[in-house]
């Protein structure tokens, strides 16, 4: 058997101890990216095979899909592809990104990684300003967001939207 097919901008997680790229594991849906131009649009497709995959409503996966993609692009911004990871054990390993989706009882968390410890910070723009609409947005259409740095490094921007569908819910309980 050869390597599994993998969009461009996927790449495999550099952490040894962090989970398998792009897996649907029932409650948690986690994809590695590369810091690329691609990367809104594989986060988009990821949220919502993963959101689908839960049952949840098609309102709601928009709504995830467009803070995905928001996240997602401020995180290449942030991200620096030129740099070579310090802690990398693969020469050349590219800085990456990643997308975490979480469901909750009522909710789904939306959690975009990048390895810049700079925060995000909301900007007050005026409705005709180029930039600065996409936390904005986030802030519109998340029940909450914010921001929490891992040991690690970097920081993680997340999002919480809620499900709409009281009965949504990835595993079926015994009774
Ligand atoms: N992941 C991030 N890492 C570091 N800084 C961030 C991150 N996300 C947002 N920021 C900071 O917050 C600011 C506001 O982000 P926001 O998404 O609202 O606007 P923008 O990305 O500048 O423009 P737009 O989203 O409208 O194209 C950014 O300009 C940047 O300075
Ligand atoms: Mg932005």
């Amino acid at each position: 058997m050869g390597e599994p097919i993998r969009p461009a901008a996927c790449v495999p997680r550099p952490s040894p101890e962090g989970p398998v790229s792009n897996e649907l594991d029932g409650r948690i849906a986690h994809l590695d990216l590369a810091p690329l131009p691609s990367a809104p649009a594989w986060a988009r497709r990821h949220a919502g095979a993963g959101l689908n995959a839960w049952q949840i409503g098609p309102d709601t996966i928009e709504t995830a899909q467009l803070i995905v993609s928001e996240l997602v692009t401020n995180a290449i911004k942030a991200a620096n592809p030129g740099l070579v990871r310090p802690d990398s054990s693969r020469s050349g390993q590219r800085e990456w990104i990643a997308l975490t989706l979480r469901l909750l009882q009522g909710r789904v968390v939306i959690e975009v990684f990048d390895s810049d410890p700079a925060p995000p910070v909301l900007s007050f723009a005026g409705a005709d300003a180029e930039n600065g609409r996409g936390l904005v947005l986030v802030q519109a259409l998340a029940k909450e967001w914010g921001h929490y740095f891992p040991p690690s490094g970097g920081k993680t921007v997340y999002a919480v939207i809620g499900t709409q569908e009281p009965d949504a819910h990835p595993i079926p309980t015994r009774r």
